[in-house]
């Protein structure tokens, strides 16, 4: 076998290649298991040992030799490719890469929460299973009460005996009013975001769970136009754009007076259905009942506050355009994709 033909006739091939589908073929003919290098090794045992010694290493070196110009070409392949088969076309786009993100809710409760700490309000949360007397009896509405009715109640049976009040799926976030000013002294204000339940019927307007944020400002001369005045702040922000804001009496019993917001978007939207000119009901709120600063012990001529419980998924369905609160916890990927 003349080692020096195999190198000379190695080395000039290689230096001829152009593409790596050529480089994969030399390789497998001057270093695979079945070259004429490895047939060599394998014939040098039938020699004496000085012999084997000698043709051994020179085969070695050029093995050695064989292997880092292979190394060598592949790299130059890779780097400087021709307008041959390997021919790489930079300017085609890329596969896009596939980013999680997050839920519409998360970002719509992130951009309110942002608005109303950006005015001063602590984030406070509250627990989802709560007692009847905090979502129901300590905002004036006991048992015999006809406004239990605006509450369909998920009611979480207990075994426990003697137990002072009957637990619930909060259906509001409002019993974090009680709570709240049962511990701390005013002047503050606050916001409550939070799940909560409801036993209803489901239907394009109607989920068994939602969202509310609860807010809760006390102090000395607090005042309706104080909370107007907030409002249209923080819908603002939230909608990047003027809006008209006005308030419809309503009754609740935890608060005296009490209303119902509604809001106007000026600018057109891309929603067809959602015409510019309609108001939207965003949240009910008031003036708070004087009982409930009795309850927790503040004097009542000398506090007032306002409170009030906003509708996350419905501000996320106006400033999305989504039509039904059910897609929210579809999980659909078809529609969590757009956001
Ligand atoms: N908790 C009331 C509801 O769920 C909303 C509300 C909150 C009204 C605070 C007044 C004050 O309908």
């Amino acid at each position: 076998m003349d080692l020096r033909q195999l190198k000379k006739e190695a080395e000039n091939r290689i230096s001829l290649i152009k593409n790596t589908s050529d480089l994969e073929k030399w390789r497998i003919k001057y270093l695979g298991r079945k070259s004429v290098l490895s047939l060599f090794f394998n014939s040098l045992s039938k020699l004496p040992l000085i012999e084997k010694r000698k043709q051994g290493q020179e085969a070695n070196a050029i093995r050695q030799l064989f292997s880092s110009l292979y190394k060598k070409k592949r790299e130059g392949l890779e780097t400087n490719f021709s307008f041959s088969s390997d021919f790489i076309d930079i300017t085609q786009p890329g596969e896009k890469i596939h980013q999680g993100h997050l839920h519409p809710l998360t970002l719509i409760l992130r951009d309110i929460t942002d608005s109303f700490q950006k005015m001063g309000f602590s984030i406070i949360e509250g627990p989802e299973i709560e007692t009847e007397y905090y979502n129901f009896d300590a905002l004036n509405i006991p048992a015999s009460h006809p406004a239990r009715d605006m509450w369909d109640t998920l009611w979480i049976k207990s075994k426990a005996k003697n137990q002072k009040s009957k637990m619930l799926l909060r259906t509001h976030t409002s019993p974090m009013q009680v709570r709240y000013m049962e511990t701390n002294q005013p002047p503050f204000r606050i916001i409550v975001p939070g799940k909560c339940f409801r036993y209803e019927a489901t239907d394009a307007s109607h989920e068994i769970q939602f969202h509310q944020i609860e807010g809760l400002m006390v102090g000395e001369n607090i005042s309706l136009s104080n909370f107007k005045a907030i409002i249209e702040e923080v819908v603002k922000d939230i909608f990047k754009q003027q809006v008209s804001v006005r308030f419809r009496p309503n009754y609740f019993p935890f608060v005296s007076p009490g209303v119902e917001v509604d809001i106007k978007l000026k600018q057109k939207t891309r929603n067809k259905k959602q015409d510019t000119n309609e108001w939207l009901e965003i949240m009910g709120a008031g003036m708070v009942h004087p009982d409930l600063f009795k309850r927790v012990g503040y004097a009542t001529n000398r506090w007032q506050g306002f409170a009030f419980g906003l509708g996350v998924e419905r501000i996320a369905m106006i400033k999305y355009h989504i039509d039904d609160i059910r897609l929210f916890f579809s999980s659909d990927i078809r529609f969590l994709e757009q956001f």
